[in-house]
C-alpha cells in the first residue's frame, strides 16, 4: 500500500485527537456517553487509564503539540493515587504506566517518570508466584480465591519489567518477565495456536489446575482480544529477551488468528461465537495489527500484509474522523457476555494510532 495512505490516516488521527484533547481537558476517558468522552478520574485504578495519555504521547512524538504533552503529563500525575491503593494495583501496571510515565521518560527523559516506572515494576514483580512461575492477575477480597489466577493479557505488561531491568541495570525484573512468559507459552497456548484467557494454578504447589472462559464466548473458545494480547505479547517478549521460543509462539498464535479472520474482514469478539448474536470487537483487530507489524520484522512480510488489510478495513469502515463524537474507532466490545457491545473504547483508539504510526515509520516504541 502507498505510504501516503498511512500518512494521510495519521494526519486525520492527529487532527481529530488534537481537537478532542482541547475540549476534554484532563479527562481520563474509557468510553463515550452520547459521543462525549467519559472520565475515569473517579475510578483511578481502572486498568485502561493509561491509553489516552499513550495516544497523546504517540501523537506528540510524531507531530508535536505542547497541549497534548501537558494533558498527558497531568494524567500521569493523577495516576499517582493508584500507588496508594494496594487493591487497585494489579497485573496491568504495564498498561497504566508504560503508556503514561514510560512514554514521558522515553520522550523527555523525565526522572520523576522513571521513578514511577520503577515503583510500578516493583509492584508487578511482587505479584510473581515462585512455585508456579507466573504473575498473579486480579486481586480478590482477601480470601485467596484468585491467588492462583493468571491471564493472557499479562503478556502485554511484561515490557514494564524488561524496561526497568534495562533502566536500573538489574536483571531481576526481566528474569521474572521471562519466567512468566515461559510458563504462559506452556500453560495458555493450545495445540492449534489459540490461547486461553484465564489459567488457574495451585498457588501453593504451582501446579496448573484448569483454564477458565473469561471475556470470550465460552470455556475453550477463542476470545479474539486475548488472541491479540498473546500474539503481540509474545512478540514483545521476543524483542526484549530474544528467546527463539517466544518468536515461534507468537507465529503460531498469529497464523491461527490470521487463518480465522472472517471473509468480511471484521473481527468478532470470539472466533467461536455463534452466528447470532454476532458481536464485533475492532480493538482486537487494532491490537493484532500492531502485533503483526512487529512480528513481520522477524518472521516475514505476510504478517505485515495481514495487518495492512485489517487496518484498511478499520480505517475505511470503522473510524470516525468527524467531530460528532470524541472517539475514533467504532464497534469495540469489552466482553461477549456483557450487556454493552460495539461502542467506543479508548484502547481501540490507542492501538489504531500506534499501528498507523508504525506504518508511517513515526511511532514512539512504548513497549
Ligand atoms: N485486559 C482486559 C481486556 O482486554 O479487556
Amino acid at each position: 500500500m502507498d505510504g501516503n495512505y498511512w500518512k494521510e490516516a495519521a494526519e486525520k488521527i492527529y487532527q481529530k485527537t488534537e481537537k478532542v484533547a482541547e475540549k476534554s481537558g484532563c479527562k481520563i476517558p474509557y468510553s463515550t456517553n452520547n459521543g462525549v468522552f467519559d472520565d475515569q478520574t473517579g475510578n483511578i485504578s481502572w486498568w485502561a487509564n493509561g491509553f489516552w495519555a499513550g495516544q497523546l504521547w504517540q501523537l506528540y512524538g510524531s507531530f508535536g503539540g505542547e497541549n497534548l504533552r501537558e494533558i498527558a503529563e497531568k494524567i500521569e500525575v493523577k495516576l499517582d493515587r493508584v500507588f496508594l491503593q494496594s487493591r487497585g494495583m494489579d497485573h496491568d501496571s504495564g498498561f497504566r504506566w508504560l503508556m503514561s510515565a514510560g512514554a514521558n521518560f522515553r520522550l523527555t527523559g523525565s526522572e520523576t517518570s522513571k521513578n514511577r516506572l520503577i515503583l510500578a515494576a516493583c509492584d508487578l514483580a511482587g505479584r510473581f508466584n515462585i512455585a508456579g512461575k507466573f504473575i498473579r492477575a486480579w486481586n480478590d477480597s482477601g480470601d485467596g480465591s484468585k491467588a492462583g489466577w493468571a491471564i493472557i493479557d499479562c503478556m502485554m505488561n511484561l515490557p514494564l519489567l524488561y524496561l526497568v531491568s534495562e533502566i536500573i541495570n538489574d536483571p531481576r525484573f526481566s528474569q521474572i518477565a521471562e519466567a512468566h512468559a515461559d510458563t504462559a507459552a506452556k500453560a495458555f497456548v493450545r495445540q492449534d495456536g489459540s490461547v486461553c484467557h484465564i489459567v488457574e494454578f495451585d498457588p501453593k504447589t504451582g501446579k496448573r489446575l484448569r483454564s477458565h472462559g473469561g471475556q470470550g464466548y465460552a470455556h475453550g473458545s477463542s476470545w479474539t482480544r486475548g488472541q491479540a494480547w498473546g500474539l503481540y505479547g509474545f512478540t514483545l517478549s521476543y524483542i526484549h529477551a530474544k528467546k527463539r521460543e517466544y518468536l515461534e509462539t507468537a507465529q503460531r498464535i498469529a497464523d491461527r488468528f490470521v487463518g480465522r479472520i472472517p471473509e468480511n474482514g471484521f473481527i468478532p469478539v470470539d472466533f467461536d461465537q455463534p452466528a447470532e448474536p454476532w458481536y464485533e470487537d475492532s480493538t482486537a483487530a487494532a491490537i493484532a495489527s500492531c502485533g503483526l507489524l512487529e512480528l513481520s520484522k522477524f518472521a516475514g512480510d505476510k504478517y505485515r500484509e495481514a495487518a495492512e488489510t485489517l487496518l484498511k478495513k478499520l480505517l475505511e469502515n470503522r473510524c470516525r474522523f468527524d467531530l460528532g463524537c470524541d472517539n475514533i474507532l467504532e464497534k469495540c466490545t469489552a466482553a461477549y457476555h456483557d450487556s454493552w457491545h460495539e461502542g467506543a473504547i479508548i484502547y481501540g483508539d490507542y492501538f489504531l494510532t500506534e499501528a498507523v504510526l508504525k506504518l508511517c515509520g513515526r511511532e514512539t516504541f512504548l513497549w
